[in-house]
C-alpha cells in the first residue's frame, strides 16, 4: 500500500537538489531586495543582518532533522542535507560579512568585539567550526576521510548549541525565540544520544 511516507519519498526522489538552493536562497535574495528598497525599517542592517542569522540557525537545525526523519518515520530527505548544511553556512557567512563590512566596518572593533563580547566571541566559535563541515561536504572527502567523516560532523550539535546560546546570548530581556530554538537542538541532540546508546547495546 502506498502510504504517506512513501509518496513524500517519491516525490522528495524527483525533486532536484539544485531547487533546494534555488528555493532556500530566497529568503537571503529577498531581504536583501528589501534592504536595498528601504522595506526593512529604520535599522536596515540590523535588520538584514538578524534575518540571515536567524534563517542560518533554522537550516543548521533542518539539516539537523533529515536524520532522526529517516530513522524514526522513515521519511528520507537525506539527499538534500549536503545542500542544506552548504546553504547554513552561505547564510552565516553572508551574517558575517554583513557584520564586517554594513556594521562595524572597523578592523580594530572587528577584534575587540570578537574578543570582548561574549555573544559575538560565541558566535565567531560556531563559524570557525563550520568551516571544516563546509571545505568537507564534497564525495572526495567523504571518500578520504571514511569513518572520521562522521565523527568531525558530529561538531554540527555544537554548532547548533553555539548558535542558540549566541541568539541567546544578544537578545535583551526574556524571549521565548532563543529558548525554543535550543529546545529543540537539544530534544535532537538527546535522540542522537539515545540512538547511539541503543546501538552500542544491541
Ligand atoms: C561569524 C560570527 C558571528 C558574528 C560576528 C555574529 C554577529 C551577530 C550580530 C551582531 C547579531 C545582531 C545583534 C543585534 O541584534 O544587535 C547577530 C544576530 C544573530 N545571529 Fe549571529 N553572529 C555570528 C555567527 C552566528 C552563527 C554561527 C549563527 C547561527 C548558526 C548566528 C545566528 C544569529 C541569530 C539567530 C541572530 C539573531 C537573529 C534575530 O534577532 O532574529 N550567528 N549575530
Amino acid at each position: 500500500m502506498n502510504t504517506a511516507v512513501d509518496r513524500i519519498n517519491a516525490l522528495a526522489r524527483r525533486v532536484p537538489v539544485w531547487s533546494v538552493w534555488l528555493i532556500l536562497g530566497i529568503p537571503a535574495v529577498w531581504t536583501f531586495y528589501l534592504g536595498l528598497t528601504g522595506g526593512l525599517g529604520a535599522e536596515p542592517i540590523k535588520a538584514l543582518e538578524r534575518k540571515l542569522g536567524e534563517v542560518a540557525l533554522q537550516l543548521v537545525i533542518l539539516g539537523l532533522c533529515l536524520s532522526p526523519l529517516r530513522r524514526h518515520l522513515g521519511v528520507n530527505l537525506i539527499r538534500f542535507r549536503r545542500a542544506v548544511g552548504l546553504l547554513a553556512f552561505t547564510y552565516v557567512s553572508l551574517h558575517l560579512l554583513v557584520w564586517l563590512v554594513l556594521d562595524v566596518q572597523i578592523w580594530a572593533q572587528i577584534w575587540a568585539d570578537i574578543l570582548k563580547r561574549p555573544y559575538v566571541t560565541v558566535g565567531f566559535t560556531a563559524f570557525l567550526m563550520m568551516i571544516p563541515l563546509a571545505l568537507t561536504s564534497n564525495d572526495l572527502s567523504l571518500r578520504r576521510l571514511g569513518p572520521r567523516w562522521r565523527v568531525l560532523h558530529r561538531l554540527t550539535y555544537v554548532v547548533a548549541v553555539l548558535g542558540a546560546v549566541h541568539f541567546i546570548w544578544l537578545s535583551k530581556g526574556f524571549q521565548i525565540e532563543p529558548l525554543v530554538y535550543l529546545a529543540v537542538i537539544l530534544a535532537l541532540l538527546a535522540l542522537r544520544l539515545r540512538y547511539a546508546r541503543r546501538r552500542r547495546s544491541a
